[in-house]
């Protein structure tokens, strides 16, 4: 068991998983290490960072400094897109994640990381979860395609088919980088909450990016505790929501079982690449 919070440990969560934030215990340290975090995504997401991201923050006044208090939180984000946030113990069942987000409840770790392991992350914590994930929550189409997407659970699981329904949460709520105007910007919890794949996201060579394509992205392996090889682009959170949401998955789910899986690094005929990663990154081992 990674979480080291006795807050966390000394609850018995409830039948949903949840537990009480008690944000009055955060120690003055773990306020601390929110805000350096902060700071130091601040500076490296400027022209990084999808400008919702920004905008979420700003309305749901994440910049005032310490770790949110939910109770706050929620309020504002109530009111924007129905959304709340519930902090719940360690990795949850599928299932309950699902029905969470189908109704939409945005489930998030209590603990924060500690003050000198500021880039090591055994599991999500509420850096990742809230600064990562929350400010596309208060935009409501991101907010709609989240919800559509737990309501998808039942049906991924019907057709045992969870792991690839997985595989596209993670290269777009997690790993999404999206073009606009001024270039491909990050909307992915997963690179904006992490300084270092902000840079190598979107200006490494080593990795491809490509266009978002929903079967593509589905049969697509990921790297889980490293950088990505491959980021998927897409022009809108509508085009994603109509790729996902607008159609039923049966067919698809049909005709992608059995079928093999592209490696995290290949590059397919006929795909929209933005740049063809040199890979370079990988091949040297990574993070190992
Ligand atoms: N439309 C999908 C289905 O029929 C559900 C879904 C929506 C999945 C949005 C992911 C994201 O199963
Ligand atoms: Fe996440």
């Amino acid at each position: 068991m990674p979480v080291q919070d006795p807050v966390v440990a000394e609850q018995t969560p409830a039948a949903d998983h949840s537990i009480d934030q008690c944000w009055d215990r955060y120690t003055p340290e773990e306020h601390g290490v929110w805000d350096t975090l902060y700071k130091r995504q601040m500076k490296v997401l400027q022209g990084r960072a999808a400008p919702e991201h920004f905008k979420g923050l700003e309305l749901l006044n994440l910049n005032e400094g310490g770790i949110p208090d939910f109770r706050r939180m929620n309020e504002k984000l109530e009111k924007l897109t129905g959304w709340t946030v519930i902090a719940v113990h360690g990795l949850i069942p599928n299932d309950v994640f699902f029905n969470h987000l189908a109704n939409r409840r945005f489930v998030a770790g209590r603990f924060i990381r500690d003050a000198d392991k500021l880039d090591y992350l055994p599991e999500p914590d509420i850096f990742h979860d809230v600064f990562g994930h929350v400010p596309l929550l208060t935009q409501p189409v991101f907010a709609d395609y989240m919800q559509a997407y737990g309501k998808g659970g039942a049906k991924a699981a019907k057709h045992d088919m969870i792991e690839n329904l997985t595989r596209l949460y993670w290269y777009t709520v997690e790993f999404g980088l999206i073009n606009t105007p001024e270039g491909q910007r990050i909307y992915g919890a997963g690179i904006v909450s992490s300084q270092s794949e902000s840079v190598f996201s979107l200006e490494g060579r080593s990795p491809n990016r490509v266009h978002f394509d929903l079967e593509r992205v589905m049969c697509t392996d990921y790297r889980y505790d490293d950088f990505q090889q491959t980021y998927f682009v897409i022009d809108s959170y509508e085009e994603l929501m109509e790729a996902t949401a607008g159609q039923d998955f049966d067919p698809i789910y049909a005709r992608l079982k059995g079928q093999p899986d592209f490696k995290a690094s290949d590059i397919i005929d006929g795909e929209k690449v933005y740049t063809r990663g040199t890979q370079e990154y990988a091949k040297a081992g990574g993070l190992a």
